[in-house]
């Protein structure tokens, strides 16, 4: 059982760039409030994955969006990861291939827009959900929102022990990816990623994943979001 009880429908949501732990952090919450925890970057890395096997053009915003409205009927998204036509497809959405593509379809505003919907039906009962745009766009009412950074290399060091095994890229191969990346997340007009008024920094350059949940958890037993589990 988790060691703390969240108040019903509570919705956490957790936004910043690559590598900043985001993923690690929402799932290590999660075990401690009893909350599932749906990762937005999923929706993005299989929209741009599907386009570069299904040949549609990363120029074209009408085409991906098209492909998008067939995806809403083929896809299931979990706490569990993200199901294609009943086959869970999450591990094959990690390389730097797919991230790159994904950076590319999440500057679309009309993608965007359509995936918004699933988005809001998912967290209605309640979630730990991580992205960029979920404390300033897609769950702005969430009564407690953070915003993770880390300096770039440390960013860059973790995706790439991260992709070791599966790549060959090198750490510089990796960080020049990443500062790509970062910017057109960040520059992009719509939902750029980028920190809400509201929410709470905690830079994890050198803090474990334990220390970063346990300034979180602080927060959230401050506001009376979670209990001590009876
Ligand atoms: O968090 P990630 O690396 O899985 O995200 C993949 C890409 O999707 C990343 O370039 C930013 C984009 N993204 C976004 O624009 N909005 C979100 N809520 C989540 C991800």
């Amino acid at each position: 059982m988790a060691d703390w009880a969240a108040t019903e429908g509570l919705t956490i949501a957790i936004d910043g760039p690559s590598g900043s732990g985001k993923g690690t952090v929402a799932k290590m919450l999660a075990d401690e409030v009893g909350l599932p925890v749906l990762d937005t970057g999923l929706l993005y890395r299989l929209t741009g994955s599907v386009a570069l096997k299904r040949g549609v053009s990363l120029q074209s915003e009408s085409d991906v969006a098209a492909l998008v409205d067939c995806l809403l009927d083929e896809i299931n998204w979990t706490v569990d990861g993200i199901f294609l036509a009943g086959e869970n497809v999450t591990a094959g959405l990690r390389s730097e291939q797919v991230g790159a593509a994904a950076s590319q379809v999440a500057a679309m505003p009309s993608v965007r827009e359509k995936l918004l919907g699933l988005q809001h039906k998912l967290a209605e009962k309640g979630c730990i959900m991580d992205g960029r745009d979920i404390g300033t766009v897609v769950l702005p009412g969430a009564p407690a929102k953070f915003f993770l950074t880390a300096s770039v290399r440390e960013r860059a060091r973790r995706r790439w022990v991260q992709l070791k095994d599966d790549s060959d890229s090198s750490l510089e191969g990796v960080l020049e990816e990443l500062k790509v990346r970062d910017q057109r997340d960040a520059e992009r007009q719509h939902a750029p990623l980028k920190q809400a008024d509201d929410a709470i920094t905690i830079d994890s350059t050198t803090l474990r994943v334990d220390e970063v949940v346990d300034r979180m958890l602080g927060v959230l037993e401050r506001r009376k979001l979670i209990a001590r589990s009876a």
